[in-house]
């Protein structure tokens, strides 16, 4: 499916900007169709034929829809989109006086011409038509409620066709923004109720308040509720602000162990202010399950921080019998799994330290680069270091690349430089120099950078190489084993095994890393 800005693309010559105002209208105008219990369908002129091509859509969830089909992507030209022609051209709002039929269903089109105000906040050009098309076969006297959820509709209609409706977008409103159905309540200029929706009324008595709200000074209301008459509560202020044709951010009541999510709109329909509208939702139960959430979230990481304890008392169990084993092969396979058990147990420390299920990676690698140095310190000394930074990492794949580094970090120290007696031991020219003559300081460099959602990651020493005739792709031990199974199984990545340009070892590690992850990184948030 086509979206919105693709058709729009396609067949017309919008500007981005004007594209961008259609994508306002069509994340805000749910409001509009259940307020006016009917169909909205954006229809963009198509570039010089006469036709116009329809790129959204929206059914009312207040009312029967009007079209049973999807209509996204139709393009219409004639006496069906007569009306759109009519509101394009003269840039007002255009009521077909008779019915028109869709099979059996009978509906009532309206145009609503589209206007983006310009910089300088004049009223633009009309970009687009938003077609207003209400199915008859249910209609009937309106309810009071209905009567208002008219009134409004055409006052928003008008604000769609002068540019001021929908306002602005507030950045970081996560919470969905309450509906017609959770309650609304409309103001007057003065601030007072003129209406509210059954379950606004309800909304509000959870709060504590309990009388009509019809006639009662909302912004006042706000502010008794939220417990503070005298100061300005931001529910309040937000109420005002509309009444003077700002568009407030979201805000919330908290009131008798419930609370209220208010969203405030201007209503000036032809730039005069008449009143605000309401929009009110009870979301106690919402906050108590987030309040849930952040108490499941603690006692995981009390359970983080137990499995570390545990796992650090398997370790000092395995060093005691380390300690005491007389066979020496057997001290240092205990040995290596004191090793493997505290480089989990470390991993665990900090799932229980991060609030969230992401990991600061570059201080684990630290502390498991020295680590390693501190178990290989028999007689040389290894330097570590780290270039560029592994950012925040999801706690999957901190998980497994802790566990790959620790191997290749112990291999680099273990394999790379072999204590003076091993070397020794191998039968070494007679002519050949001293290696500390000439050989450079012992050095492990991990470096990580991350590129086109993959993260690089290579650990290099410089030390004597692999093995002559060492199969990189499948020769090795355990440790190498590890290292394979995590890295191609739960990291998806892959891994290269070769001697360094500057002799040494080095193992370059590429893992995809999910969308939302690199966006963790520069601190912004992931799409919505
Ligand atoms: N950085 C390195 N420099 C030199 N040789 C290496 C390096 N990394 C690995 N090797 C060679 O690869 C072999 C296999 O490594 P692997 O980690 O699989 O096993 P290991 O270290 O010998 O034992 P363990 O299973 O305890 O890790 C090593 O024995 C060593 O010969
Ligand atoms: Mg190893």
């Amino acid at each position: 499916m086509s979206t919105l800005r693709d058709l729009a693309e396609e067949h017309t010559a919008l500007r981005p900007a004007d594209i961008d105002h259609l994508h306002r209208i069509a994340g805000d105008w749910q409001l509009l169709s259940d307020l006016s219990f009917a169909d909205l369908l954006l229809w963009v002129p198509v570039d010089g034929d006469g036709t116009f091509l329809c790129v959204a859509q929206v059914r009312p969830t207040t009312a029967p829809t009007a079209y049973l089909d999807d209509q996204v992507g139709r393009i219409v030209g004639g006496a069906e989109v007569a009306h759109l022609e009519v509101a394009h051209r003269q840039g007002r709002i255009w009521r077909e006086g008779d019915p028109v039929w869709y099979g059996d269903v009978p509906a009532r089109h309206e145009a609503i011409p589209v206007r983006l105000r310009t910089g300088d906040g004049e009223a633009g050009e009309v970009i687009a038509v938003v077609g207003r098309d209400t199915n008859l076969s249910t209609a009937r006297t309106p309810s009071q409620l209905e009567l208002n959820y008219l009134t409004t509709a055409d006052d928003l209609a008008q604000m769609i066709a002068d540019g001021t409706f929908p306002p602005p977008r507030h950045p970081g409103e996560t919470t969905s923004a309450p509906r017609v159905g959770d309650g609304l309540v409309r103001l007057d200029a003065n601030g007072k109720v003129t209406y509210a929706s059954p379950n606004a009324q309800s909304a509000y008595r959870r709060l504590g308040y309990a009388s009509h709200l019809v006639g009662e000074d909302l912004a006042k209301l706000h502010r008794r509720l939220a417990g503070d008459p005298l100061e300005g509560t931001d529910a309040g202020n937000a109420v005002l602000a509309a009444l003077r044709g700002e568009a407030p951010p979201r805000r919330e009541i908290d009131a008798r162990g419930a609370t209220m999510l208010t969203r405030a709109l201007p209503l000036m329909p032809a730039g005069v202010p008449i009143g605000a509208l309401v929009l009110v939702r009870d979301i106690t139960e919402v906050r108590r399950r987030d309040r849930a959430l952040i108490t499941k979230d603690a006692t995981i990481r009390e359970i983080h921080h137990r499995v570390k304890n545990n796992l650090q008392t398997v370790a000092a169990l395995l060093r005691l019998q380390a300690r005491r084993v007389a066979m020496p092969e057997a001290r240092v396979a205990l040995e290596e799994s004191v090793r493997r058990v505290a480089s989990i147990a470390l991993v665990h420390e900090t799932l229980s330290m991060s609030s969230d299920e992401a990991v600061e990676f570059d201080g684990i690698v630290d502390r498991v680069a020295s680590a390693a140095t501190e178990v290989a310190a028999t007689e040389v000394s290894v330097g570590m270091r780290r270039r560029g930074t592994f950012g925040v990492l999801p706690a999957e794949i901190a998980t497994s690349l802790v566990m790959v580094l620790n191997e290749l970090l112990l291999n680099a120290v273990e394999h790379g430089f072999p204590p003076a007696d091993e070397e020794a031991a191998a039968p070494a020219p007679a002519d050949a120099p001293r290696p500390e003559a000439t050989a450079p300081r012992p050095e492990v460099v991990v470096t990580a950078h991350r590129a086109r959602k993959q993260l690089h990651v290579s650990v290099t020493d410089n030390g004597r190489g692999l093995p002559e005739q060492f199969d990189a792709e499948r020769g090795g031990n355990l440790g190498l084993q590890i290292v394979r199974a995590l890295v191609t199984g739960e990291l998806r990545g892959t891994i290269d095994l070769r001697n360094s340009a500057g002799g040494g070892t080095e193992a370059a590690i590429v893992v995809p890393l999910a969308r939302g992850t690199t966006d963790r990184l520069t601190g912004r948030a992931g799409p919505p």
